[in-house]
């Protein structure tokens, strides 16, 4: 199974900006067939800049455009919202949900988060649903409980091994600089692997990603445990040679 390296671009960019960056992801790419081999990637920008990306990545085809956030309901009188099945027909064919920037910054509860990715299914798309543990969390050793809940309430009826990735992503890490020590992440994925197990989807098949300051030069040893099936990648994927050396970490699929 290939890696999945997802560039989350948050509210940054403008369109000047993603035109180069694209540009620059895209070039840089396409001289690496090893990458390639190994690597799949997603790139969720603004909604505003989607039509960028999506223009300018239409014939190449390892890259795949995503959103970071979509509505629960499927469309109507939810000014600045935007649906999935908006999404899904502006070329998207995944969305982030539950990411903790959402979770925490907009109050979104895992019982918001589920009716999104269920929103998010019912118009084909599929979803990369976020959870991870505050540094409270993990200071007062309820990390993985708090993972684990959140996993439960977060992951829909409608979600299978085909339509759902999940991406671990403790809180205190992200943009942080700080990640955890990898036996910390291999049994955190461990754990999220087994809870999907237990629901009947081919362990296989399971991808789990993890996310929180990965950068090129913490990534090989990420990226190439058996438990990591990719990255979300925050701040370092605003510079495309940063996101290009992530991948190039990659040494086996
Ligand atoms: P970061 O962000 O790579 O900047 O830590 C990751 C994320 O929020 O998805």
């Amino acid at each position: 199974m290939k890696k999945l390296i997802v560039a989350n671009w948050k509210m940054n960019g403008s369109v000047q900006l993603a035109k180069e960056l694209v540009r620059d992801i895209i070039n840089g790419l396409s001289v690496l067939p090893d990458v390639l081999g190994k690597c799949e990637f997603i790139i969720c920008p603004a909604n505003l800049y989607m039509y960028i990306v999506r223009h300018s990545s239409a014939t190449t085809p390892y890259i795949t455009l995503g959103a970071q956030d979509c509505a629960a309901e499927e469309n109507g009188a939810h000014t600045g919202d935007t649906s999935a099945s908006m999404l899904k027909d502006s070329a998207c064919r995944y969305v982030i949900v539950g990411h903790s920037e959402r979770r925490i910054d907009r109050g979104e509860t895992s019982a918001v988060i589920k009716a999104k990715a269920q929103a998010a299914h019912n118009s084909g798309m599929k979803i990369i649903l976020c959870v991870g543990e505050t540094l409270h969390d993990r200071q007062s050793g309820h990390a993985e409980n708090i993972v684990r809940t959140q996993l439960l309430e977060s992951v829909p009826e409608t979600a299978n091994v085909k339509n759902t990735v999940i991406a671990y992503e403790p809180v205190w890490s992200i943009g942080s600089g700080l990640v955890p020590e990898l036996a910390e992440i291999r049994g955190m994925h461990a754990m999220i692997a087994q809870e999907l197990e237990k629901k009947g989807w081919p362990a296989a098949e399971i991808r789990v990603l993890y996310g929180g300051s990965v950068k090129a030069d913490n990534a090989k040893p990420i990226l190439n445990m058996h438990e990591v099936h990719g990255a979300l990648i925050g701040g370092a994927s605003m510079d495309a040679a940063a996101f290009i050396a992530i991948a190039q970490t990659v040494e086996t699929v």
